[in-house]
């Protein structure tokens, strides 16, 4: 078995510091636009729509060398919504780099998420390696996919479109909570990814409901058009939202689409292979891509044992022996006993003297299990788990369902 991961010692005269203006503004501005290649208008609108509190900096002898940008979201697992921690714009000073700063500076968010009680952590990586050495794993799957609108169906619908406005925001978080639950991996929006699908790049998108006669919201979209050089001048559609609650709501979208098919030629959308609107249409035509996984990191085994879902009647008993040099607390031998599909979690000094299923990995391995993504059979195949074949079949019945996706991009 070999693990990826390092231990990230603290290090003297580096400190990881919340964002003050009055400090790290002026230079968080220039960090930010040359790293992510954007303008300091585009890095100021970024701060402000993020919310500076949700910014680090990691300071060496007091100069800014490193920052982050810490998300709190609720991602589901199991069917329940999990407290996670989502990371985002990671950048290290070109000087201080090649130097384990981008590792030390994850450390030292890691070790701020765990005091602040998150059960997990996620994020997108420019590079794996720098994330896995951490703890992060592949945890699931974002695709893109294209579709020529003309292959969809001309159907009908009798439900009452209308633009969508604040006051549907309370139906709308209903409908998207009662789908992900259905679908592992994916977000309970917070405020962070809303303004992102409903106001992409600073521009409005079109969002649209659609209501029945009692005025309840069945399926709401949203979407941004751009004319498409490529597309002889008629336009490309972005869809960033599509939420059905039912048949009839997903008909009602599905026709609000094809209504927009003289102009729009092609539709983009990150809905995943298994959402109900790719069954919905009469031919397969998309041209679906897996554009990267997102990446997983357990901050504390307990909390995120407990609060997962697990398979409705399960009843099951495994240990984990879990390796993490980075957050220590996690190390050591972990009980998971189901019973009826609900948990009961503990912390073990030893290996139980009875026999059990025991499995041994890292936390990183441990992160691609508990999301369903890898069962732990290929975990072992990648050389990250050690068990007996009946305690890897019962790990892989308890974690892996369904396909685990996240149509977001944060
Ligand atoms: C990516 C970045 C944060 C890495 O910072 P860093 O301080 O150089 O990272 P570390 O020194 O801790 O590197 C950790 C590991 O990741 C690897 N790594 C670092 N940068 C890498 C890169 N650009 N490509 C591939 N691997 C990389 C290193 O090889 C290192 O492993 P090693 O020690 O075994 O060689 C930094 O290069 C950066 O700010 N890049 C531009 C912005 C960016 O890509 N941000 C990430 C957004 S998710």
């Amino acid at each position: 078995m070999h693990s990826p991961l390092r231990a990230q010692a603290a290090r003297d005269s580096w400190t990881l510091l919340r964002y003050e203006a009055e400090r790290h503004a002026a230079k968080h501005r220039l960090v930010v636009g040359d790293i992510f290649a954007c303008t300091p208008e585009e890095a100021d609108r970024w701060v402000e729509v993020a919310g500076s509190e949700k910014i680090r900096v990691l300071e060496c002898a007091g100069e800014y060398a490193a920052t982050a940008l810490l998300m709190p979201m609720h991602q589901f697992f199991g069917g329940k919504r999990v407290q996670t921690r989502g990371a985002a714009g990671v950048g290290v000073l070109p000087p201080y780099r090649r130097d384990g700063i981008g590792s030390l500076l994850m450390a030292e968010c890691l070790r701020e998420m765990e005091a602040a009680g998150d059960a997990c952590a996620n994020l997108y990586a420019s590079t794996t390696k720098l994330y896995r050495g951490v703890g992060y794993e592949m945890a699931g799957t974002h695709y893109s996919a294209t579709l020529e609108t003309s292959y969809l169906p001309a159907s009908r619908s009798d439900l009452e479109v209308r633009a969508l406005t604040e006051a549907d925001r309370p139906a709308m978080q209903e409908i998207v909570q009662a789908n992900a639950a259905l679908a592992p991996g994916h977000l309970d929006r917070c405020e962070y990814i809303w303004p992102r699908l409903l106001r992409p790049r600073g521009k409005d998108a079109q969002a649209y409901g659609v209501f029945d006669t009692t005025g309840q919201l069945r399926g709401f979209l949203a979407f941004a058009l751009e004319h498409g050089e490529d597309l002889d001048d008629f336009q490309r559609m972005t869809l960033n939202v599509f939420e059905a609650a039912d048949a009839e709501g997903l008909q009602g979208l599905v026709a609000l689409l094809r209504s927009h098919h003289s102009m729009v030629r092609e539709m983009v959308t990150t809905l995943p292979p298994q959402s109900p609107f790719w069954t919905s249409l009469p031919e397969q035509r998309a041209k679906t891509r897996m554009r990267e996984h997102f990446m997983l990191r357990i901050v504390r085994v307990f909390d995120a044992l407990q609060q997962r879902g697990y398979p409705l009647g399960m009843n099951a008993e495994l240990v984990f022996e879990i390796d993490d040099p980075v957050l220590p607390a996690n190390q050591g031998f972990w009980r998971l006993q189901l019973a009826d599909g609900e948990p009961t979690v503990s912390k073990l000094d030893a290996l139980p003297d009875q026999e059990c299923h025991h499995l041994r990995m890292d936390i990183g391995a441990f992160a691609a299990l508990y999301s369903g993504h890898q069962p732990a059979e290929n975990l072992a195949i990648l050389g990250r788990a050690e068990a007996g074949k009946e305690a890897l079949a019962r790990a892989s019945a308890a974690f892996v369902s369904r396909a685990v996706t996240c149509p977001e991009m944060f």
